[in-house]
């Protein structure tokens, strides 16, 4: 039987006692609205642990004033159903005051790290995904926790602050998983209208012509960029570019050739919603 667990304490608990039968304990965070994205990921995670927890909780510290906070989809009966059938162990579901009580003053900050990219364009939003993620390890505790590459600097900002602050847990990444037509799944592709959805195919067509080019021997950043740029205003003329960039896989420090282990990432506005989605080249 799922079990769902609201008190962090009792999170905590039950993670300890498990660990002392000799369970190894896996999990995956997420904000909810699950889509097949999340559950390919929890199917990932099924395998690699005995027991598995899922985390269901909407950050407002992630979101800016102007975000989507209010409005993120949000359907917690259907969650746990598909949580169930993806065969969970435990949902913690903490409330916003259980995790922020009045007076909460911490806050864990990446540098460097979380300046380019989304961080350019959503200020504190990774302090707050940081901090968020650091909590939930606390209190879940998990032998190995589970991270989307679809969230390219997201999970590179939680691997280097699992590092630089000793955190017991081991990260790991899982690819993307895409519609049948190549869109990134994500929670936020309910905000799409039919038109829309349509066009958003192209960001991801843009990405792999990005990748072809490089693999074929191309080098300047910059020439990929346009190339990429190009092909998103001709084919998503309803995309209002946010940011093209092309930086090391690693550091995510902007390159200007492409050389090694490369990433390209892009978030490009279409209607209501911000989509996010990148592409991973040689290394
Ligand atoms: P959320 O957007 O709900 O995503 C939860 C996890 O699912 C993240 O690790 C994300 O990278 C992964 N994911 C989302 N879409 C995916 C896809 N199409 N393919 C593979 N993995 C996918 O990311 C967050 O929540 C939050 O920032 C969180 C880490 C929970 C902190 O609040």
């Amino acid at each position: 039987m799922m079990q769902v667990i609201h008190a962090p304490a009792e999170m905590y608990n039950q993670t300890m006692l498990l660990k002392m039968s000799g369970k190894k304990v896996g999990f995956v965070p997420t904000m909810g609205y699950l889509h097949k994205g999340h559950l390919e990921l929890l199917k990932f995670a099924r395998e690699h642990c005995d027991s598995l927890v899922l985390s269901i909780f909407v950050n407002p510290t992630q979101f800016g004033p102007k975000e989507d906070y209010g409005s993120y989809p949000r359907d917690l009966e259907r969650d746990k159903e598909l949580a169930a059938h993806a065969r969970v162990d435990t949902i913690f579901l903490p409330d916003v005051d259980s995790m922020y009580p009045p007076g909460y003053r911490t806050f864990v900050e990446v540098e460097e790290l979380s300046k380019g990219l989304c961080g350019a364009f959503r200020p504190g939003h990774f302090r707050g995904v940081a901090t968020i993620v650091c909590k939930l390890l606390n209190i879940v505790a998990p032998d190995e926790a589970f991270f989307g590459e679809k969230d390219a600097q997201q999970l590179v900002i939680i691997r280097k602050m699992a590092q630089d602050l000793n955190m017991p847990v081991k990260i790991s990444g899982f690819p993307t998983v895409r519609d049948a037509d190549g869109l990134a799944m994500s929670s936020r592709n309910v905000y799409l209208s039919d038109e829309e959805r349509e066009q958003a195919t192209g960001l991801y067509r843009a990405l792999q012509n990005g990748r072809s080019l490089i693999e074929g021997g191309e080098t300047e950043a910059a020439r990929i960029d346009a190339a990429i740029r190009e092909a998103i205003a001709r084919d998503v003329p309803a995309g209002v570019v946010e940011y093209v960039d092309i930086v090391d896989g690693n550091t995510l420090a902007p390159v200007s050739r492409t050389i090694g282990k490369t990433l390209i990432a892009l978030a490009v506005r279409v209607g209501k919603a911000r989509l996010i989605d990148n592409i991973r080249v040689g290394g």
